[in-house]
Parts: C-alpha cells; sequence; structure tokens
C-alpha cells in the first residue's frame, strides 16, 4: 500500500483553502486548483491569512507556516494533478459539475490515485459512475473550520475498497483528525444527526417559540454547544443547510428533513448566512450581531 505524498485540492473556497492548510500543515505537497485566477487568489490569500494568524497566536512557528507555504501551489489547470496520489474535490454542491470535474480527473490522474469527494450529503457510489476507478472513490468529509474541527467522516460508497478506506483512515490520522466511517447513505452520520436539529431550530424560531437569541442560549448555555443552532445554520450557510435538506428529504421522504418554509425563502432572498453577510444575524462585520 503506497503511502501518500501529494494531495490534489480542487476548489479552494471556503472548506477547500482549510483542506490546503492543514495537509500543507502536515507535510504534504499540495497542489489546489480553482476555476479563475481570481478565485484562486482569494482562495490562496485565505490560506495564508489563516497561517498567520497562527503565527501571531503562537501557535505555529513562522518556519513551519513558510515552509507549509512552500509545499502549496496554486493552478488553473487539472493537468497538474497528474501525479497526485489523492485528489480531493471541494466544489459547490453541484451533483452536475461534480461529475464532470471526477470525469475530466479520471482521464488525467495516474491509474492508482484515489478520488475524493468532500460532499456533506451527495452519494459517494453514484458519484465514483463518473469515473473508471470506483474502488478508489471516497468520501473524505472534512468540517468547517477544517484547521479547528478534529473530525473526518469517511465516507464509503458501495464500491470503495478496504484498501481505499485504509489508506484514507492513515491520510486523516496524519492529518491529526480523528476519523469515523459512514456508510453512504444521505447525510451520512453528522448531517443526518444535524440537519435536522437545526431545521428543528428553524422551524422553532418560524413558529415563535422563542427569539433567535434566546433558542441560540437555550442551546449554549443549556446544553454546551459552542454556537446555537440558529448562529450554527448561518456559519455552515443557509443554501448548505436547505440544500442537504432537500437531499436527505427526497431520499427518505419523512417530516424530519422537511425544509421549513422561512429557510427557503431565505435563501431566496440571497441571506445565506455569514458568507453573505446576513442570515439570522448580521454577520458584516464578521461577528453575528
Ligand atoms: N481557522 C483556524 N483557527 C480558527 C478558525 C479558523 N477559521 N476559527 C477559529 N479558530 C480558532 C481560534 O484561533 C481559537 O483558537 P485559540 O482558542 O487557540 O485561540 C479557537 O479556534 C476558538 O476560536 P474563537 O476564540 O475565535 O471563537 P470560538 O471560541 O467561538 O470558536 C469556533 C469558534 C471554533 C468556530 C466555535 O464556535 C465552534 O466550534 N463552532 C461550531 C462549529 C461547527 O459546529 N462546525 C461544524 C459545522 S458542520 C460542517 O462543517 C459540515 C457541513 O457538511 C455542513
Amino acid at each position: 500500500m503506497a503511502e501518500w505524498k501529494k494531495v490534489g485540492v480542487v476548489g479552494c473556497g471556503l472548506m477547500g483553502s482549510g483542506i490546503v492548510e492543514v495537509a500543507a500543515r502536515s507535510g504534504f505537497d499540495v497542489v489546489v486548483r480553482e476555476a479563475t485566477r481570481e478565485l484562486l487568489d482569494k482562495g490562496l490569500g485565505k490560506v495564508k491569512k489563516s497561517m498567520d494568524t497562527g503565527v501571531e497566536k503562537g501557535k505555529l512557528k513562522p518556519e513551519e507556516r513558510d515552509a507549509a507555504s512552500r509545499r502549496i501551489r496554486g493552478t488553473l489547470d487539472l493537468g497538474d494533478f497528474r501525479d497526485c496520489d489523492v485528489v480531493i474535490e471541494a466544489i459547490t454542491e453541484d451533483p452536475k459539475a461534480k461529475r464532470e470535474v471526477h470525469a475530466a480527473l479520471d482521464a488525467i490522474v495516474k491509474p492508482e490515485a484515489v478520488f475524493a469527494s468532500n460532499t456533506s450529503s451527495i452519494s459517494i457510489t453514484e458519484m465514483a459512475t463518473a469515473t473508471k476507478r470506483p474502488e478508489r472513490f471516497i468520501g473524505l468529509h472534512f468540517f468547517n473550520p477544517v484547521p479547528v474541527m478534529k473530525l473526518l467522516e469517511i465516507v464509503r460508497g458501495l464500491r470503495t475498497s478496504d484498501e481505499t478506506v485504509a489508506l484514507s483512515k492513515a491520510f486523516g490520522e496524519k492529518l491529526g483528525k480523528v476519523s469515523i466511517l459512514a456508510k453512504d447513505t444521505p447525510g451520512f452520520i453528522v448531517n443526518r444527526l444535524l440537519v435536522p436539529y437545526l431545521l428543528s431550530a428553524i422551524r422553532a424560531y418560524e413558529q415563535g417559540l422563542g427569539t433567535k437569541e434566546d433558542i441560540d442560549r437555550g442551546m449554549t448555555l443549556g446544553c454546551a454547544h459552542p454556537m446555537g443552532p440558529l448562529t450554527l445554520s448561518d456559519f455552515v450557510g443557509l443554501d448548505t443547510a436547505l440544500f442537504i435538506a432537500d437531499v436527505m428529504f427526497d431520499e427518505y421522504r419523512t417530516p424530519e428533513y422537511a425544509a421549513p418554509p422561512l429557510l427557503r425563502r431565505m435563501v431566496a432572498a440571497g441571506f445565506t448566512g455569514r458568507k453573505s453577510g446576513r442570515g439570522f444575524y448580521d454577520w458584516s462585520s464578521g461577528q453575528p450581531k
């Protein structure tokens, strides 16, 4: 079983940039691709800012940051993934776009490489059919903020091989993460539990059970959650929460996965949470108000 040395990341948004940072800091050579120069510069800027903060806070030595930075290469060309040992796709939750990326990569990347998707809910088994390597296709679901959250959810598709699972576990360990193994079912383990909880909180707010602040306080102070459910929904992205809920409702058809009307309308209005500056809270300063 060959050890992974070079990691490819497709997409340098919120999740992709976190994966790039963690992999480079863990000693992997990383190549990251974005669709445009502007998006690539923005994504690499996020990695740099996060590592600079790490240095300022004394969590990272300046020479460690510099060595990690040297291991990261940005590109606009999927051709640069040719000799990667694993390629992690972290683009938007669009099944068609994901299939296209995996199919294009399949023709480029060395046949023994593993393909992974950071999807939060799309079927790994189905996505793998876009490639000729379904046994080397797996879900590697990271959590936001990637450098902080300790979990790696490994999702095994119906055709994923034992070797791919073992390599993925070893990779997670090298990244300093603790991994859990989930079946390829909608929402996997974490979102299967988390999303109905977030939807319930939105429903509670919609039905006037309490103010948003009190609903959030109930869970932060009453249950020691680091964020209340409405703040967390904004943090995850209301569009992302809605997308996951719709995927789960589509398959299970049970009420706990049905998106509350308020959520759908807020997304339609562009109030997607922290990323747009407005969700249940005003995030224009970077913090919920
Ligand atoms: N990058 C690196 N470090 C970060 C960071 C980031 N983006 N954000 C926060 N941190 C670090 C801070 O530097 C700080 O470190 P220190 O304690 O050593 O100084 C530590 O995390 C705590 O941060 P803060 O003091 O700024 O603020 P908080 O104590 O409020 O913590 C939080 C922020 C870690 C985001 C915390 O609120 C939290 O854990 N929230 C819940 C996050 C969560 O549930 N994420 C999962 C979402 S679900 C998901 O991703 C799956 C998807 O499929 C939907």
